[in-house]
């Protein structure tokens, strides 16, 4: 088993940089009590202990929704002819906006499903240390590809079963400033898709992120639940008091025996989890997608284009 001291020794992390000491050393205006003029011309709040924004970019995070148009080729799309490889990759550029909003500079995000490293490439763009772990090494080498290629800087990966997170990290105590995951969608990817994408392949196929019976995309619906209860649990010890846990997640269909809300069903599941506070959503639209006739000419089927970002917080 992969042990995250010996791989943090040998690992070069970014500095660690808080706006508040730039203002100790006077580079900042005082404006008033607690509000300072940066550099920039943006105002800053000394008692910020949480990010280093100006007020008007922490504003900007807190509308509820994301509208992102990301494209998909070129320098911009930061390696998704490469990542594109993997069902549902992430744009670095979001996860990138998320961790500017969690962490200062230099501080430690968590990915316990990286896959091939939405994640990791948003650290990496704004100069947080990451670390992130899949089951699947396959995905990680694409990452590690995607870095080199970006020239952007590769961050701690281990190949693993996210269960085992207290076997690799030992008694590191609460180290992370953030945990941001997009776990799988419970069985989303394993089921046969249908319509349109069914159609052009002659067949329903289905896209499973991999075939071991350990990745929790191939479990049931109550099955899921617990083992992302028991990976996140697991992964909260190593999280610092008062910081965050944003997860990525997307409802299913609904059928005759459920819901499917996923996002709501993974919040109460998460609540049980006694140090966790739920602290609301964001949802994301990609609007980088096409919509499919689902269900026409018979029923109402919907084309599900965002996803929900839920925020929790560990409490003192
Ligand atoms: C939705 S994907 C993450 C995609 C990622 N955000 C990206 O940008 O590529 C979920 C990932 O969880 C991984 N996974 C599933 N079960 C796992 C487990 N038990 N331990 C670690 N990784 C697991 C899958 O291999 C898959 O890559």
């Amino acid at each position: 088993m992969v042990k995250f001291k010996e791989l943090l020794n040998k690992f070069e992390p970014f500095p660690f940089r808080d706006f508040r000491d730039e203002i100790k050393k006077g580079s900042y205006k005082k404006k008033s009590k607690f509000s300072y003029i940066g550099p920039d011309g943006e105002v800053y709040d000394i008692r910020n202990e949480l990010n280093n924004l100006s007020g008007r970019k922490w504003l900007f995070f807190l509308n509820s929704i994301e509208i992102t148009n990301y494209p998909t080729t070129g320098k911009e799309s930061y390696g998704h002819e490469l990542r594109k490889i993997h069902p549902s990759p992430k744009p670095p550029q979001l996860m990138k906006n998320i961790i500017e909003f969690f962490t200062k500079e230099g501080g430690w995000v968590f990915d316990p499903f990286m896959g091939v490293g939405g994640t990791l490439l948003g650290a990496s763009l704004c100069r947080r240390n990451a670390v992130g772990i899949d089951i699947s090494k396959k995905y990680i080498e694409v990452y590690k590809e995607v870095s080199k290629k970006l020239g952007l800087k590769e961050q701690i990966t281990i190949v693993e079963d996210a269960k085992n997170i207290p076997l690799i990290f030992e008694d590191l105590g609460e180290f992370f400033d953030l945990i941001l995951t997009d776990p799988p969608y419970c069985n989303m990817q394993a089921r046969p898709k249908t319509g349109d994408k069914a159609k052009k392949r002659g067949k329903r196929f289905s896209t499973p992120f991999t075939t071991n019976p350990r990745d929790i995309g191939n479990i049931n619906y109550n099955a899921y639940l617990q083992a992302l209860k028991e990976i996140i649990e697991k992964a909260v010890q190593y999280l610092k008091k008062r910081k965050y846990i944003v997860i990525f997640i997307k409802d299913l269909q609904p059928d005759k025996n459920h819901h499917n809300m996923l996002h709501a069903d993974i919040v109460s599941t998460l609540s049980e989890i006694r140090s966790l506070k739920f602290k609301g959503y964001k949802i994301w639209f990609d609007k980088a997608q096409n919509l499919y006739p689902f269900g026409y000419p018979f029923s109402y089927v919907s084309n599900q284009f965002h996803q929900f970002i839920l925020i929790f917080r560990k409490e003192a």
